[in-house]
C-alpha cells in the first residue's frame, strides 16, 4: 500500500501503517522512534490511528524491546535494540523520546550526521547542548525539532520562535512542570498528602523517571533555560538558574496564603532587565524556578492539575499567554508529531532549521525584591516572636504581617510572618541566623509573594 494524496491533500490510511517500504513517493516521511515509553509508546498511537499523515513509523527501538512489543502496530515495524539499524536504514527523521544525556547526545549527533533529522522532547539534553546540536543539524543541512521538550503539548517554542519572533520578549514566566502542578492542586483542593499526591502524579504518566527532577525544580529550569534561550535570545546555562524545592509545602501552607489572597505554585520566571550597576554593562537575566505565592486573581493561580501555562511579554505586543496540558504521553506525543510534520513540510521545502541568534549572554541572578512569605513550625514558648523581629530588624527588614491559625499543638505549631518588598539575598541572611534558633521544628519555609 501506498500514502495516496486524494482530493482534499489527504493520504490514505495505508500511509501510516505501510512501514519498511522502500519505493516511497515524494511525500512519505519514514520515521523512526527511539525510545518506548509513556510518550514513544503515544507518539506510535498517533502515527498509527491518524489517517491524514503522510508519516510512516518504520522502526522502534528500545532496550529490552521483546517486553515492549504491541500488537497494535504494523507488522511491517522493525523493533531493534540496536542504534546502527536506525542509522543504515532509510529513516528520515528519528524521534528520541528515550530521555537522558548519554548515550542520547552521541546518538543524536550520529542521526545528524548520517543525513536525518531529529525531533526530540528531551529538555535535559536541549537545555545542555541545544546549540551545539542546531549548528551541527545546519552543517549537514537537517532539521533538529525540540517542540516538546517545553510544556508538554502547549506549542509554546514555535508560539516564541515564530509567533511572537516580531516583538522583543523581556520576561517569560509561568508554570513548567505538570507534576509540581498537580501535586499542589491536590494538597490544595483535597488536603492530600504530599506523597500521596506524588504517588497519583507517577501513576498518571507525569512524573520524570526521577520525580525530584520534577519536585526540586531541575525539570523546570532545563525548560527555563530553552525559553530564555528561544524567547529572549539570551545563552543561559540551566545550571546557573536557581531551583528550590516544593517538598516543603504543607497544606497548612495554603490556608495562609488563602488569607493573604494568593495561593502557592511553581513559578519559572526569566526577566531580561538592563543593568543599573555602572561597574559593569549589559543585562541581567533575574531567572529561578520557586514554590511562589501568586494572586489568586492572577492566571497562574488557576492552573489546575497536570497543565501548564507561560505568558510571554515583549515591548511591542505586551502579554501573550500559552496554555495547555503540560505533561502526560498523549498531551507531548501531539507536540512531537506536530515537530514531525514540521520537518517533513520543510524537507519537502529544502529548508533546514533556522534557528534565531543566540546574542546576550547576560550575568544570571536569583536576587528578586518582593515581598515574603515565612511560614515558621516551632516548639511553643514565650518570646519567639520577639527573637524573630530582632533577627529580622537588625537585618533593616520590615515585617509587614503575623498570622497564627488558632487550636495549634503546641509542640507543634505553625505561623506565619510577611516581610514588606526587599531583596531576597537580605532574607536569606536573616535566616542564617533564624534557622539556628532552638526552638524551631524545621527550618523556616521561605516563599516569595510575586
Ligand atoms: N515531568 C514533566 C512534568 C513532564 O511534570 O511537567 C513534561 O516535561
Amino acid at each position: 500500500m501506498t500514502s495516496n494524496l486524494d482530493s482534499t491533500g489527504r493520504s490514505s490510511a495505508a500511509g501510516a501503517q505501510d512501514g519498511g517500504r522502500q519505493d516511497d513517493c515524494a511525500q512519505n516521511c519514514n520515521v523512526a522512534l527511539v525510545g518506548f515509553g509513556t510518550v514513544g509508546s503515544s507518539v506510535a498511537r498517533i502515527l498509527c490511528e491518524r489517517s491524514n499523515t503522510h508519516l510512516r513509523l518504520t522502526h522502534v527501538l528500545n532496550r529490552n524491546v521483546a517486553r515492549k512489543k504491541v500488537d497494535w502496530l504494523p507488522s511491517s515495524v522493525q523493533w531493534t535494540e540496536n542504534i546502527d539499524d536506525v542509522l543504515s536504514s532509510g529513516v528520515d527523521v528519528v524521534v528520541e523520546v528515550m530521555g537522558g544525556l548519554q548515550p542520547t547526545e552521541d546518538w543524536i549527533r550520529r542521526v545528524l550526521a548520517s543525513g536525518k533529522s531529529v525531533v526530540t522532547a528531551n529538555k535535559q539534553l536541549i537545555a545542555h547542548c541545544g546549540p551545539e546540536l542546531i549548528a551541527l543539524a545546519r552543517q549537514m543541512k537537517q532539521q533538529i525539532q525540540f517542540g516538546a521538550s517545553v510544556a508538554g503539548g502547549v506549542p509554546v517554542i514555535s508560539g516564541l520562535h515564530e509567533g511572537l519572533a516580531g516583538d522583543e520578549l523581556f520576561k517569560i514566566c509561568g508554570i513548567l512542570n505538570g507534576t509540581c502542578n498537580y501535586i499542589l492542586s491536590q494538597i490544595e483542593t483535597n488536603g492530600v498528602p504530599f506523597a500521596t499526591a506524588l504517588r497519583e502524579a507517577q501513576k498518571l504518566g507525569f512524573a520524570e523517571a526521577d520525580p525530584t527532577e520534577d519536585i526540586d525544580g531541575l525539570d523546570a529550569r532545563a525548560k527555563l533555560a530553552i525559553l530564555a534561550r528561544v524567547g529572549l535570545h539570551c545563552d543561559v546555562k540551566a545550571t546557573s538558574i536557581v531551583a528550590r524545592s516544593i517538598s516543603a509545602i504543607d497544606a497548612v501552607d495554603f490556608q495562609y496564603a488563602n488569607q493573604l489572597g494568593c495561593t502557592i505554585r511553581q513559578i519559572s520566571w526569566a526577566e531580561l532587565r538592563p543593568e543599573s550597576n555602572t561597574k559593569s554593562k549589559g543585562d541581567i537575566l533575574f531567572a529561578a524556578v520557586q514554590p511562589a505565592l501568586v494572586e489568586l486573581s492572577s492566571p497562574l493561580a488557576r492552573v489546575e492539575g497536570s497543565k501548564n501555562l507561560v505568558v510571554a511579554t515583549g515591548t511591542y505586543g505586551g502579554e501573550t499567554v500559552f496554555g495547555g496540558h503540560g505533561a502526560g504521553g498523549h498531551p507531548t506525543a501531539v507536540a512531537v508529531v506536530s515537530d514531525i510534520l514540521a520537518v517533513a513540510r520543510a524537507r519537502q521545502c529544502g529548508t533546514s532549521y533556522a534557528a534565531q541568534p543566540v546574542e546576550k549572554t547576560p550575568a544570571v541572578t536569583a536576587d528578586f525584591t518582593t515581598k515574603h512569605y515565612l511560614r515558621f513550625l516551632v516548639k511553643d514558648r514565650p518570646g519567639i516572636i520577639a527573637s524573630l523581629a530582632t533577627i529580622l530588624s537588625h537585618c533593616g527588614i520590615n515585617i509587614d504581617s503575623v498570622l497564627q491559625k488558632p487550636g495549634c499543638p503546641k509542640p507543634h505549631l505553625p505561623f506565619l510572618i510577611t516581610l514588606e518588598e526587599c531583596k531576597a539575598s537580605l532574607v536569606d541572611q536573616a535566616l542564617q541566623q533564624i534557622n539556628s534558633l532552638d526552638f524551631l521544628v524545621q527550618p523556616c519555609l521561605h516563599l516569595p509573594i510575586l
